[in-house]
């Protein structure tokens, strides 16, 4: 679907608008919307809702042909809900509804006329956000491993969203744009099957961004990873025959001198557990263990398509975690790339033992700050559910304000985070008798745990935690990637420009 944006006014009327559909907003108190007005000259509209054809409940529809004065064949109306408070879960709703009409329409181009920036809250530009992200959803297609593709979508291919043209608008629509394909890549590449979605087809897809939007990019193989001392992240790929990759990224699109922003993605492409091997059943979604790595790839994109003006390196840290006789074992003690030697009592916890060494390795640009992104526990999932990823930072003046950010970001794009704990106490937790550290902690905030485990490899920049295991990823009937949390991370990366 292509969206563009239009004014209309006195002189160029929405009623003399030449389209297959116009779809505007009708209320439970029986009003119409201002655009619903300029199209009601025959009284068609009114007469529908008094009739009760339609209540303006969220997401109800009708359409109507052939109105008195309307130069679009059709005008759809939709239900919006409360007038006096249009609630962002009404227009959602409302926008799903609208498009499901507009994919089964025999029209190939519409305009959306509902009221943009009247939701509670918030701006026009969240407004352009859903809309766009809500088609994309409804467009998303999951048979690129089934023999048969499903069929392409039907109805309209073009949206004329009504709304001031002003830089601001234009602006928003483009962003909006760049955060939809970005969750897109995201959402394709969190579903594919772990046999073809390995370490080394996430390097091509980096290599692939970067021949495409300019990007610098480097892979480095085992050798090198080596040679950097990672034992830490190597200790994890033993068990596999898949080479692991680490891939760094650059999008250089600010000051050659200003400090970078650093992404570091979980890039598991399978969590098997390892010797600490997990249950059977719902093993297979532990494809998504990549959800971290595919959503800087994802934020990448987007990056790349806004060309935005910031300087932001993404770095992955990719590999298998598998058993076999050369993986490695509970009790195994490894050395990372900082010098802390960590007792691997459980394979399972993996994510922290990749990214400890992503997170020393990213010392070298001196970052502004660092994100990492990781589905790092089951945990999280208990402590927040599907709704919030999960958000660590220390807590001195420089952190609080970039949690401030985070937190910011996840609410302004509806792609929400909630803050949990980073304490001292918690390293008790994670005392080994024989190493500096345990992979584990004792019983008891495992995701905390996990966040601290980090925070001890961060101690030379700024830098926050993103838990997705809950958000990356819907279970269920419909299981699949969600993009997230592409939007929240791309808005911070805007809001930092
Ligand atoms: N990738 C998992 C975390 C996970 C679990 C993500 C379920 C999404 C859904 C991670 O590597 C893991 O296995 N964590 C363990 C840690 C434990 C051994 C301390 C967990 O959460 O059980
Ligand atoms: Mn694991
Ligand atoms: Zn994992």
């Amino acid at each position: 679907m292509d969206f563009s944006i239009k004014a209309f006014d006195t002189k160029n009327t929405i009623a003399s608008a030449k389209t297959g559909c116009i779809a505007v907003a009708v209320f439970e108190n029986k009003k119409l919307s201002p655009a619903a007005k300029e199209l009601d000259h025959g009284g068609e509209i009114s007469a529908a809702l008094k009739s009760g054809d339609i209540t303006g409940k969220p997401g109800t529809t009708l359409t109507l042909r052939g109105l008195a004065g309307v130069g679009a064949a059709r005008v759809l109306l939709v239900g919006l809900g409360n007038e006096e408070s249009v609630s962002e879960k009404s227009f959602t709703t409302a926008v799903t509804a609208t498009l499901k009409v507009f994919s089964t329409l025999g029209a190939t181009d519409a305009i959306i006329a509902l009221p943009m920036a009247d939701v509670k809250e918030r701006d026009a530009a969240w407004a352009i956000r859903t809309v766009l992200c809500c088609a994309h959803e409804a467009a998303f297609r999951t048979d690129g491993q089934k023999s048969k593709k499903d069929p392409a979508p039907a109805g309209v291919k073009k949206v004329t969203l009504a709304l001031d043209a002003t830089a601001q608008a234009k602006n928003a629509l483009a962003q909006a744009q760049a955060i939809a394909n970005g969750m897109d890549l995201t959402k394709e590449l969190g579903n594919l099957s772990a046999n073809v979605c390995t370490p080394t087809y996430l390097a091509n897809t980096a290599k692939k961004l970067a021949k495409e939007y300019k990007f610098d990019v480097e892979i480095l193989d085992r050798k090198q990873l080596e040679a950097l001392k990672m034992g830490s992240f190597l200790s994890v790929t033993n068990g596999s025959d898949e080479p692991p990759k680490f891939i760094v990224l650059k999008h250089m699109g600010g000051k050659s001198k200003d400090a970078p922003v650093v992404l570091v993605g979980k890039g598991i492409t399978f969590d098997s557990g390892g010797i600490s091997i997990k249950a059977g059943a719902g093993m297979d979604e532990m494809k998504y263990d990549m959800g971290g790595a595919a959503s800087v790839l994802g934020t990448f994109r987007a990056l790349g398509e806004m060309n935005l003006k910031l300087n932001v390196i993404g770095v992955i840290a990719s590999c298998e975690n598998m058993p076999s006789g050369r993986a490695t074992k509970p009790g195994d003690i490894v050395t990372s790339m900082n010098g802390l030697t960590i007792e691997v009592l459980n394979t399972d916890a993996e994510g922290r033992l990749v990214l400890c060494d992503a997170l020393t390795y990213v010392e070298r640009f001196n970052p502004a700050a660092v994100v990492d992104i990781a589905t790092l526990t089951g945990a999280c999932i208990v402590a927040l559910g599907n709704h919030n990823s999960g958000l660590f930072t220390r807590s001195d003046e420089a952190h609080e304000k970039l949690a401030a950010e985070l937190l910011a970001a996840g609410k302004q794009t509806s792609d929400t985070a909630w803050r949990l704990p980073i304490e001292e106490a918690y390293n008790e937790q994670l005392k080994s008798n024989f190493a500096d550290l345990a992979n584990i902690g004792t019983p008891g905030g495992a995701s905390v745990t996990a966040a601290c485990f980090l925070e001890n490899f961060t101690r030379k920049y700024t830098w926050a935690h993103l838990d997705i295991a809950g958000t990356a990823w819907k279970s269920g009937g419909s299981k699949g990637a969600t993009g997230r949390p592409v939007p929240l991370l791309t808005q911070f990366l805007i809001n930092r420009v």
